[in-house]
Parts: C-alpha cells; sequence; structure tokens
C-alpha cells in the first residue's frame, strides 16, 4: 500500500560506511524526492547518542561526502525523519526496547528494512536476535533484511549463515548486496545487451574469441591490511564482484526483468563453469603480490596473500564453448578502471594491409572510472592506398547526460524499500561463487600452487600475467582510460 511508512533501521549506524555510503545516499534520494512518503531511518548501535547528537555527526559527514548537493535546508528537512536508538544487538532486552521505539514511531503497519552493516560475524546473531523479538514478524508488513559482503568466508560458512538466515527470514525477504550490481553501467550492460538487437546476435562463440574482464585498483591496502590479509584478491574480489560481472556478461536473456528470472539465468553461468582438477590451477590461475605488501599495517612478514590474479575460466553451454573468460584483477596497478572486453574474431579473409599488427573488432566496455563503452573498429587511413588502422565509436555517459553518475549505494537502498531483489544476490549464486573459489584457493594452499610472484606498483601485475597471455596467442587489453 502506498500510504504505508518505511523504515530503514540501520544495525552498525556509528561505522563507517553509515556515514560514508548510506546516509549521503539516503539523503541524496530524498532531495531527488525519490524516497516514499514518511520514510524514517534509525540508527542503532551500543554508542549513546541522542537523535540530535547523531544527527549532528552526521551533517557533517553527509556535507563532506555530498559536495555540492549539500543543502542546509534539505539537509534539515530530511534530519527530521533521521532517529537514534542506542543498543546492543546481541542484547535481548535492547531488542526489545528497539521493537517498542520503531511501533511507537511508525504507529501503525510498515515496510521495514534492517541494514546490517556490522562486524560480519555479528550477522548471523543479529538475524536471529531479530527473530526473537519479533521483528522479523511479516504480519504488520515487509520485513526485509540487507547483508553487505562477505557472505562467509567459504562455501561452508556461507552455507551456514544461509542456513540462519532463512530460519527467520524468506529468502525473498533477504538482499544480499553486492555494491558492483548497483553500478550505473553494470545494469546498462543488460541493457547493451537486452535493450538493443545489433550486439546479441554476435554474442557468442561464431564471432567471439574471448572475454577480458578486469577490476584494477591503484591503490594499496592501507590501513585495511588486517581484514584483507584474512581475504586477499579471491575473497575481495572474485568470488563477488569479478563474477557478477561475468554473469551479466555470459548469461542468457531472461524472460522478463523480474528478480527471480535475472537471477535465475545468473546462476546457469555459474552452474556451467568448467571445474579445475589437477594442472588446470597451475596453468589456468596466476597470483601476484606487490612489494610493499609484507610491509602493510597488520600484515603478517611472511604473509602468502594474493593481491592480484588472473583466472581463465570456461563456461561449458552452448553459447560459450571454447570462449576462455579471463578475469583479472589487483591492487597496486597502474590506473583504476573496471573494463569488460568483448575480443572479436579477427575477419576469415584479410585483403587489406593493417598499420600496427591486424586485429579484430573490439568492444571495450567501460564500467569504471570513465563509464561508456568504445568499440574498436578498422577504417582506412586516408591517402594511403587500402591500409587499415584501428579507430573508435566512443560513448561515454559523462557526454551524453547531464549531471554526475549515482553511487550504487542510491540504487540498492531505493530497490530494497520498494522489494525489488534483482540487483541483489541470491543465495545460490553466492554459494556457487564460493564453489568456483574456494577449490582454487585450496589449490594455491597446496604444493600444486602456482609460484605467487611480487610484482612492482604501477603496473598491470606481474610480468608472468602479460607472458601467460602471449603464451595463448593473445594479449591483454591494458589501457587506462581517458577521464573526459
Ligand atoms: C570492495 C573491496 O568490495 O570493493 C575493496 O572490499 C575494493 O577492497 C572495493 O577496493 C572496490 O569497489 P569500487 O566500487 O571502488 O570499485
Amino acid at each position: 500500500t502506498t500510504n504505508m511508512s518505511h523504515t530503514i533501521v540501520i544495525f552498525g549506524a556509528s561505522g563507517d560506511l553509515t556515514s560514508r555510503k548510506l546516509i549521503p545516499a539516503l539523503y541524496l534520494l530524498y532531495r531527488k524526492g525519490r524516497l516514499p512518503d514518511s520514510t524514517r531511518v534509525v540508527g542503532v548501535s551500543r554508542t549513546e547518542y541522542s537523535h540530535d547528537a547523531w544527527r549532528a555527526d552526521l551533517e557533517k559527514t553527509t556535507k563532506q561526502f555530498t559536495g555540492d548537493s549539500f543543502e542546509p535546508k534539505m539537509w534539515a528537512e530530511f534530519a527530521a525523519l533521521v532517529f537514534y536508538q542506542p543498543g546492543d544487538l546481541q542484547d535481548s532486552a535492547d531488542m526489545d526496547r528497539l521493537a517498542t521505539f520503531l511501533n511507537e514511531l511508525e504507529g501503525g503497519e510498515s515496510t521495514r528494512i534492517y541494514y546490517l552493516s556490522t562486524m560480519p560475524k555479528l550477522y548471523p546473531i543479529a538475524v536471529e536476535m531479530l527473530g526473537a523479538a519479533g521483528l522479523a514478524d511479516q504480519s504488520a508488513g515487509p520485513r526485509r533484511v540487507v547483508i553487505e559482503k562477505p557472505f562467509g568466508t567459504d562455501l561452508t560458512t556461507a552455507e551456514q549463515l544461509n542456513t540462519r538466515v532463512h530460519k527467520v527470514f524468506a529468502e525473498d525477504h533477504v538482499y544480499r548486496i553486492d555494491h558492483y550490481l548497483g553500478k550505473e553501467t553494470v545494469q546498462n550492460l543488460l541493457v547493451l545487451r537486452f535493450g538493443n538487437s545489433i550486439f546479441e546476435p554476435l554474442w557468442n562463440r561464431n564471432y567471439i574469441d574471448h572475454v577480458q574482464i578486469t577490476v584494477a585498483e591503484e591503490v594499496v591496502v592501507g590501513r585495511r591490511g588486517g581484514y584483507y590479509d584474512t581475504s586477499g584478491v579471491m575473497r575481495d574480489m572474485v568470488q563477488n564482484h569479478l563474477l557478477q560481472l561475468m554473469m551479466i556478461t555470459a548469461m542468457e536473456s531472461p524472460v522478463r526483468f523480474d528478480a527471480d528470472m535475472v537471477r535465475g539465468e545468473k546462476v546457469k553461468v555459474l552452474e556451467a563453469v568448467r571445474p579445475m582438477t589437477g594442472a588446470d590451477f597451475a596453468q589456468n590461475t596466476l597470483r601476484g603480490q606487490y612489494y610493499g605488501y609484507l610491509n602493510e599495517e597488520g600484515v603478517p612478514a611472511n604473509s602468502q596473500t594474493a593481491t592480484f590474479t588472473a583466472l581463465k575460466l570456461w563456461i561449458d553451454n552452448w553459447r560459450w564453448q571454447g570462449v576462455p573468460f579471463y578475469l583479472r584483477s589487483g591492487k597496486a596497478m597502474s590506473c583504476r578502471t573496471t573494463q569488460i572486453v568483448i575480443q572479436y574474431k579477427e575477419p576469415p579473409l584479410t585483403l587489406f594491409d593493417h598499420c600496427e599488427s591486424m586485429e579484430g573488432n573490439r568492444l571495450v566496455i567501460q564500467i569504471q572510472p570513465a563509464e561508456g563503452l568504445q568499440m574498436h573498429i578498422q577504417s582506412k587511413v586516408p591517402d594511403a592506398g587500402m591500409r587499415t588502422r584501428t579507430t573508435d565509436l566512443d560513448f561515454r555517459f559523462r557526454r551524453q547526460f547531464a549531471g554526475d553518475l549515482p553511487d550504487a549505494y542510491q540504487r540498492l537502498l531505493l530497490d530494497a524499500i520498494q522489494g525489488d531483489a534483482s540487483l541483489f544476490a541470491r543465495s545460490d549464486e553466492v554459494e556457487l561463487a564460493w564453489g568456483i573459489v574456494d577449490p582454487i584457493l585450496a589449490a594455491w594452499n597446496s604444493p600444486a600452487a602456482p609460484e605467487l610472484v611480487k610484482y612492482e606498483a604501477g603496473g598491470w601485475g606481474p610480468d608472468s600475467s602479460t607472458d601467460w597471455m602471449m603464451k595463448q596467442g593473445r594479449q591483454w587489453f591494458d589501457v587506462c582510460p581517458i577521464l573526459h
């Protein structure tokens, strides 16, 4: 019903995610008039704050993170919808107090979003405490839970988490955030593929030689060493963001744009990934670590954690048989760029001379930071016989659309409020993704492990990664995007 009130309850409210992402996103949604009427935000954490003290803190951080979009008058209106309830989610008396507070605030039926922005080890406990306090009872309106990654640290812990969550919330009420799915350009990949007719007929093994998915970061691990060392690039980036990008790139068209249909198609991609065995791990996976990683705070001096990886995965289905998917991610790389390269096959016959070496067509999907896409095509060099050169058709969001692209959290929070789970990870998706990552991590821990190769910061990872591609007759698309 439209006049039902909406409450977003943030557990772990005093944390970094709340001030850096969640409150700025909610404020910007409010400013654009996107939040449903009578939406309220309630922060919960153990710190004692009054409503006003919390609002004052958030005002400072929101100003910092929203820049020119911060308007004092708008903020004041929004801040009046923001409340704070101190409490320990592990304490049932505190949870009962929270229930009373919410019921009084709402005064009737409501849609509630419980956003778990706590330490991951508290996720199952938080869910159980919500259940025990009657806060997951769906009879007074929908009760949804939003969980941030990591969803477990391997398949076993992910299954345990899902089992415990499902005892309290049915899967339809569980919203697992992978913020990559909230990025405008990732959503646009669905539009590119399924909202146009010229790409899909060529989007298969008949025309595509291979696919490259790169998530390169210029940053180093910095102050997150303690967390990062237990995680590494496989758990931090591949299990979630890279596999999500691969699913969206490789999936079949859903019958409708509906949460279960979209996710059903995505899941089939992971189900088709060929399991690695024996020598595959040494041949199809690379692991690297940047020089200087061992000196990061919180990182043991003998750490074997990978900060870079390149993987070659096969998707065994009719569309993709024989087309390798290369996934690559690392910290301390030459620039920040997330790009998906669709490398088409070369023309069957060479009629013309090429300036450099002959290249097949290439579609480069720039996820960030130069959001857009480029199609690389051969063109005739003027006044030069029939020589050709690779040229660009170039689409940029920033040139064609006014304003900044909204941060992923705006879309995802709004979808959670409206009950659309299309852009959230389903339990089977998460478990299948661990099923791909776990054997690789196990192999990396065994005598069969590929060498952990050190690399200099500021490049494209270890040189062995370039060589590895060359041996396969291919080349990474190592180009930093031009930002304007
Ligand atoms: C997070 C990882 O999930 O994604 C970080 O934990 C990483 O290590 C970040 O830096 C990258 O996100 P984005 O949106 O900056 O590409």
